[in-house]
Formats: structure tokens, sequence, C-alpha cells
């Protein structure tokens, strides 16, 4: 087993292990007194692997209480969250009890909420069963849900007590999922780690399974440096959207079905280096077509700027970008967004 201590204002560890969720309930007990629990998880999830937590939570002591809802965006809802808060307040949970979220995304999204805000914040546990949670949302501490307005827009920052990565549970993953994630890791390799990139452009989406562990390990330890030096992500914090404004602009070109996260960001980072790092372009497109990822898109620059400008986490008239002009360097270049239009579109 692997382990990766995060020194945030509430530190934690992020246990990776293969076979990690038959141990689950081994680990959990040792950051909590309680011996109840309510585990929240998604209908896909829970077939593949609640019954494994459950075991192994019950296998300590641990009393269980079971939410599970449909999976997908759709239900990071308002709706869904005050399902979730009938649901702890019928099962009794204490502040004192633990929260456990089984899932990607979505799952650790909403349950770190529900768990930031029920009874003004009870303890929880992150167990991400896809390769985008495990390397990127379940560590750190951003929580959130999505409203009409936009993706994310209502959340808190809460760290999980702990976080259990499995690679076991990534192999009865579609290859579109995991592509999904490899956006993310390919964005870790560019912004601050080129012997990460290495690994992963001398693999691909069909040998992937070798270099899983090492290129897990190497992302969250990663993210734990920028989270620790920007907990409340008020600079440096700011690189890990790598390829996410335009990422980001993609995804709601295409309102948000059809097109994942990883692909917004494959494509964001592509299109971005090949207008102002041209000669980092063909290295990073190859390694995201290895991937089965985009490495571009035909939708005119013209479309997409003003999904770019509907970005709420930009301030007044001011974009911050994020360049790389070597592999394992990047920077925060702020500038007036009708500049970052000229750039795009030059
Ligand atoms: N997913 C970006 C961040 O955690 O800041």
């Amino acid at each position: 087993m692997k382990k990766i201590s995060i020194k945030t204002s509430h530190p934690y560890e992020v246990l990776i292990e293969r076979g990690g969720l038959a141990k689950s309930g081994e680990y959990i007990a040792k950051v909590t007194n309680s011996r109840k629990a309510a585990v929240i998880t998604d209908d896909i999830v829970e077939k593949l692997h609640l019954q494994t937590v459950l075991d192994s939570m019950k296998a300590v002591g641990f009393e269980c209480s079971v939410f599970v809802f449909p999976n997908g965006e759709p239900s990071k809802s308002l709706a869904n969250l005050g399902n979730i808060y009938d649901f702890l307040c019928e099962s009794n949970i204490t502040r004192s009890d633990i929260i456990v979220a089984l899932g990607g995304g979505v799952v650790g999204d909403i349950t770190g909420f529900a768990a930031a805000s029920y009874l003004r914040g009870v303890e929880f546990v992150q167990i991400p069963t896809t390769l985008l949670s495990q390397v990127d949302s379940s560590v750190g501490g951003k929580t959130a849900i999505d409203i009409l307005g936009g993706k994310n827009l209502v959340g808190a920052f809460k760290q999980p007590a702990l976080v259990i990565c499995d690679s076991d549970a990534l192999k009865t993953l579609p290859q579109e999922i995991l592509s999904e994630g490899m956006g993310e890791c390919i964005k870790y390799g560019m912004i601050r780690d080129e012997k990460l990139f290495e690994l992963m452009e001398s693999h691909d989406i069909e040998n992937i399974d070798d270099i899983m562990d090492e290129m897990v390990y190497k992302c969250i330890d990663i993210k734990r440096a920028v989270v620790e030096n920007d907990e409340f992500d008020r600079g440096e914090r700011m690189i890990l959207n790598f390829g996410h404004t335009l990422g980001h602009a993609l995804e709601g070109w295409h309102n948000y079905t059809g097109f994942s996260h990883g692909e917004g960001v494959a494509a964001g980072m592509c299109m971005i280096t090949d207008r102002l790092a041209p000669q980092l372009s063909e290295r990073l497109k190859k390694c995201c077509a290895a991937y089965k990822l985009p490495t571009g898109s035909d939708i005119p620059m013209s479309e997409l700027l003003p999904f770019c400008s509907k970005d709420k986490k930009n301030e007044k008239k001011d974009i911050n970008y994020i360049i790389c002009r070597e592999v394992g360097k990047c920077e925060i270049v702020k500038v007036p967004f009708t500049e970052f239009c000229r750039l795009m579109e030059g």
C-alpha cells in the first residue's frame, strides 16, 4: 500500500492499494470512534462494489445505512441533496458518525457537500471508483452541487477524513470513463512532471493497467503539493485548470451531454497549446490520442468563446489562462477577456 499525507487545515491520508475496497472497513475504523456510518453511492457502483465495502465495514463492527441514487450528473442537484439530508436524518446520523462517499465524481461531490452542511459538518470518507475521481475530485476538499445557473455553483471546501483508492476498481470501467480520467492525468504531467508525462506517452489505453498505480500516485502527489500551498483556490491551485477554460466551453457548447469533462480538458489543452506553444503540440496530441481523447475541435472559436466568458470564476473582465511552454512547467497568465479572444482567434 502507498500512502500520501495531505497537510491541509484538516490533514488526512490518501491510501492507494489494490484490493483496498475489501479493507475499507479496517481503514475507516482508524479515522472515527463511531461505528455508525451512512454509505452513499449510485446505482452502477452499487452493483459493482457496495457489497464489498459493506462486508468489510460490518466485519469491524460498523452499522451501515445505505442511500443509492441514479448515476449521472443530473443527480448532483438540489433535489437529490434534499433526499440525502432526509436519509441522513432518518438514519439518525449524528455529528460524531461517519459518511462514506462510494463512487465517482458526482457521488463524491454531492456527498461531500452533504457532509459539509448536514448538522454543520460530519466527517466523511471518499472511496473514489473512477480514475478521474481518484486523481482529482476526491482529493483537495472541493465539494459541490449544480444549480440551473451552472455546474458546481453551490459548494464548500470540506476535506475528507480519509481517501481510499483501489486501482482494481478501475478494471471494471468502460474505456470512455478511463479515457476521461486520462484527460486529467495528462494535465498533471503537462503542468508539473515531465517524467510522469513520459510514463504516459510510452503507454496507451490498452496497457494502461501496467502504469496505473504509479500514475495515480504521482498525480495525487502533484495535487497534494498544489492544494497544500493554496487550499482555498486563491492562486496556485488555478494551475489545475490547464485546458479547462476551453474545456468547460466545449462541455457547455455540448450542453453537458455526450461530451465528458476529461474530453473537454484534453481538447482544451491541445487547442491552447496549438495557439500559444505550438512546439509542444504534436507531443501532447499524440499522448491524448493514445488514450482515445480528442486533440481539438471543429467547433468555430467564435462559438466557443462566449462560453468562456460565462465562466463564473473569472474576475470582472479579465481571464486567467494556464499555459505550458515546456512539458512539466506552466504559468498562470491574466489578460483582458478581449485579449484572450484575440489570442485564440488570431
Ligand atoms: N479540480 C480542480 C481543483 O481541485 O482545484
